[in-house]
């Protein structure tokens, strides 16, 4: 999925940071209310919600809708997602005050069961065609977070997204990276482009898409139409529900109408947020089937219990190979012991409590790195109490509201499986699951067996929706990212980029990153903007015993943070940003 092209892309993006990099708050422009999402149109949108009266919930979801048609590459009506939503009492629709977590995440159909694709001759059984396929859930969970929580009406939320579906969509760099790519592949394989029509002639335009080009979805604003009149009925039953039974049929998948209606009903589930306290900051954030709310909290935990966070700006290479040993713990835990918890026990909070940080941060070698063993646990921590194509929307609303919505049909164009005649993609996220024993998924992530597909269960995901409060539960950063596994390690950068280094959100994410996920041993390392700091952290991590790669496929982080606090400071102003990777923009309230 990645290619040469996208590290190009990379390697622009951070040349043109040395301005960033020294970027004050006091230069980057102030919102009283903003959206981050990845794409300007969504941002807008967002926003729209915003000055019509709405609060974060209304801006992330209608951004969240607008999403669907200009990234469709990334996430949409066919996908599923998370969302993490703090509201104080002023913000929210009934004046309660709102701490809550909304897993959207899809689930596996009734007809495939842990031995499905092991039985299957076909490799990509997993990725490309009907079979790739899990019950969409985005829209239901979009509705559910909007209905309970939204302060605007449903038709109101909707027709950004239907305004942009109509008017259209102009193809940027990122579009044309991975539509290029996947041109190449469809150039390959030319049946490819009869089987997977609507990606070939619409989205890609015959292969002959150009940046600059305008792309329409009239079929899309049809559907999101009647969602805007009829709620979820009319996306889990009637024509809509036909059409998606339909189309994975007849791309080999097995979605019946009973597992939509099953979505419908109980596809959407609410538990409350990862809670945890480190680096000085509370952390809201997403628990299980989401890796990345728990490798989050351990990461920024095990950095604080080490006092690595002190090393910022005192000498960048240990800190980096600090960060790289975080990453390789909560990495080989996430292969361990992380799946969906209404089918397998997932030992959150063994993993979370402060003992067994201690432990785990304990055992990082200053000097050097050690082989993916030393990672990994010989047994499951005690419990202390019972118990790539993806998109981010981060948002805030003028009364201190926050929501932190990723959405992802997985990988890009995710299943290529298009509901027709209705313009929105299926995603590919069976591959999320542990599909084969002991073979790593298209992210390269090795999984456990408690991540087996079976009727009903959702895939585990590195989706990391966070919210990022002080002591007074005022919000301080709002943020998340796509891009598979690095979601996590980029959320974490730019967090400590915000909170620890001090950075406005345009600083935070535009940093120079590095990704380790225990398995592969490999440290992928973007450049650092001058080359002397550049060659100086490569040298000093190569003799720790790293094994350097340039980087690939990196994450966008879409971040929102807080200026500095203000005594006596009436509203609250913000620096929000989208990450230069991906080319949004955020959208918002400029403060006087
Ligand atoms: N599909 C990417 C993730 O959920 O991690």
């Amino acid at each position: 999925m990645y290619t040469n092209r996208l590290f190009a892309l990379l390697v622009v993006a951070l040349l043109g940071l040395t301005g960033c990099q020294s970027a004050r708050p006091d230069g980057a422009p102030l919102y009283t209310q903003v959206v981050a999402a990845d794409q300007p149109l969504a941002s807008q949108a967002g926003a729209r919600m915003l000055e019509q009266g709405g609060n974060a919930v209304d801006a992330a979801v209608a951004a969240a809708f607008t999403l669907s048609v200009v990234r469709p590459q990334s996430c949409g009506m066919g996908g599923g997602g998370f969302m993490v939503i703090h509201l104080p009492h002023a913000a929210s629709r009934d004046g309660t005050y709102v701490d809550t977590a909304i897993n959207a995440r899809e689930r596996c159909p009734g007809g495939v069961g842990s031995g499905t694709f092991e039985a299957s001759t076909d490799p990509t059984a997993s990725t490309i065609g009907g079979l790739a396929v899990a019950v969409p859930s985005s829209v239901a969970g979009l509705l559910h977070a909007q209905e309970r929580y939204g302060k605007l009406e449903r038709s109101a939320v909707l027709q950004p997204a239907i305004d942009a579906a109509r008017g259209g969509f102009i193809v940027d760099s990122a579009y044309m990276v991975v539509a290029a790519d996947t041109i190449e592949k469809f150039r390959a394989e030319p049946s490819l482009q009869t089987r997977f029509g609507f990606l070939w002639t619409t989205l890609l335009k015959s292969g002959g898409v150009r940046e600059g080009d305008r792309i329409t979805n009239p079929a899309q604003a049809v559907a999101l139409g009647e969602i805007a009149r009829s709620g979820r009925a009319a996306f889990y039953s009637g024509p809509i529900a036909d059409a998606i039974v339909r189309a994975t049929r007849d791309a080999g998948g097995v979605i019946t109408h009973q597992d939509l209606q099953r979505c419908m009903g109980s596809g959407v589930s609410e538990v409350p947020p990862l809670r945890s306290f480190a680096l000085g900051h509370t952390f809201l954030t997403m628990p299980p089937p989401s890796s990345g709310g728990v490798a989050l909290v351990q990461v920024v935990s095990m950095l604080g219990l080490r006092g690595a966070d002190r090393l910022i700006g005192v000498d960048e290479p240990a800190f980096a190979h600090e960060l790289t040993e975080c990453f390789k713990l909560a990495f080989a835990d996430r292969a361990a012991f992380m799946a969906d918890p209404a089918f397998s026990p997932v030992p959150v909070h063994g993993l979370l409590s402060k003992g067994d940080l201690a432990a785990r941060a304990g055992m990082i070698d200053p000097a050097r790195t050690h082989g993916p063993e030393r990672y990994a646990r010989s047994s499951v921590p005690a419990q202390s109490r019972p118990d790539h194509g993806t998109s981010h929307v981060s948002a805030v609303d003028r009364w201190g509201g926050a929501c932190a919505a990723t959405e992802t049909i997985n990988l890009s164009f995710g299943s290529w499986v298009c509901a027709e005649p209705y313009g929105f993609l299926l995603n590919n996220q069976m591959d999320d699951f542990t599909t084969r024993r002991g073979a790593s998924n298209a992210f390269g992530l090795t999984q456990s067996d408690a991540n087996a597909p079976e009727p009903g269960k959702r895939p585990l995901s590195s989706m990391t929706p966070t919210i990022v409060l002080d002591a007074y539960e005022r919000v301080e950063a709002v943020a998340g990212a796509s891009g598979g596994p690095r979601i996590i390690t980029a959320t974490a950068q730019a967090l400590i980029n915000a909170l620890v280094r001090g950075d406005d959100a345009g600083a935070a994410v535009s940093r120079a990153r590095l990704h380790h996920q225990w398995m592969p041993g490999t440290l992928w390392l973007e450049p650092l903007p001058d080359p002397v700091d550049a060659a100086r952290m490569t040298e000093s991590l190569a003799a720790k015993g790293h094994a350097i790669k340039p980087a690939k496929g990196e994450a966008a982080v879409q971040l929102i943070t807080r200026r500095g606090v203000q005594h006596g400071e009436s509203l609250a102003t913000y620096t929000a940003a989208s990450d230069p990777r991906k080319g949004g923009m955020p959208a918002g309230t400029r403060a006087e």
